[in-house]
């Protein structure tokens, strides 16, 4: 049984200040009522640090949004992964479909970032995903595939990883993959990853959804047999929303 794993992704929300307040409401709530799921947060950069006190004593995990693929240097505006672990974080994602939108972030850029974050020891959460043209396209199996496959190139070790599946037709928009739609992907997820790695290393691999998870929606689709958790936007800016769906996976 792969133990389910929510992760509210904050986004380019939230000051610090705002940042720490949401955090503790979070962390009190949860602490109180959760039992089965892990359950992360991913503030935005200059909260990580601050946020991270509150988190380490806690059940929850902090999460970055995004690191860059080289160690260190001169690459003005990035932040590195060993920069954010040390901030306190035990994870990172990667590959957003914002961050392959807005800032050029191809599945080769994916793959050297995947491989930068686990050789600091974080947990990688990537994002794969179609858009609504390659939906209507017939393309979402291809897409996602390629997407998988050369995220996952000259990884041999997935142990570290989870994969968020985040339709970008769903992202943001309201409107959510019908469980089944969902599941259909994460299948096909599974199946690639068993090809490339084995059927052991698929069985364990998490694979959460995103994309309009609420909590009226959230229990059908934490109910399909490989949906294993959720990437969660906008409702995680709302604690109650949040718990809501943290309940629905636990
Ligand atoms: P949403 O975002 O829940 O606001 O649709 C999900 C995500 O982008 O991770």
């Amino acid at each position: 049984m792969r133990k389910k794993i929510v992760v509210g992704n904050w986004k380019m929300n939230k000051t610090v200040t705002e940042s720490i307040t949401l955090a503790a409401e979070v962390i009190a709530a949860i602490g109180k009522e959760f039992s089965g799921c892990d359950v992360g947060i991913a503030p935005a950069f200059p909260a990580l640090y601050e946020v991270g006190k509150l988190t380490l004593p806690s059940r929850v995990s902090l999460v970055a949004q995004n690191c860059h693929f080289e160690p260190d240097g001169a690459f003005t505006g990035e932040v590195s992964a060993s920069m954010v672990r040390e901030a306190g974080c035990s994870a990172v994602i990667i590959g957003h479909s914002e961050r392959r939108q807005y800032f050029g972030e191809t599945n080769a850029i994916v793959n050297s970032k995947v491989k930068q974050a686990l050789s600091e020891g974080l947990q990688v959460i990537m994002c794969v995903g179609e858009t609504l043209e390659q939906r209507e396209g017939g393309v979402t199996g291809d897409v996602v595939t390629a997407q998988v496959r050369e995220g996952l190139l000259g990884i041999g070790n997935i142990s570290n990883m989870v994969i968020a599946y985040e339709p970008v037709w769903a992202i943001g928009t309201g409107k959510t993959a019908t469980s089944e739609q969902a599941e259909e992907v994460h299948l096909m997820i599974r199946n690639t990853v068993s090809d490339l790695l084995g059927e052991e290393a698929a069985e364990k691999l998490r694979i959460q959804y995103g994309g309009s998870v609420k909590p009226s929606n959230a229990k059908e689709l934490f109910s399909m047999p490989n949906i294993d958790g959720g990437l969660i936007g906008g409702a995680s800016l709302n604690v109650a929303d949040f718990v809501a769906i943290v309940n629905a996976a636990d």
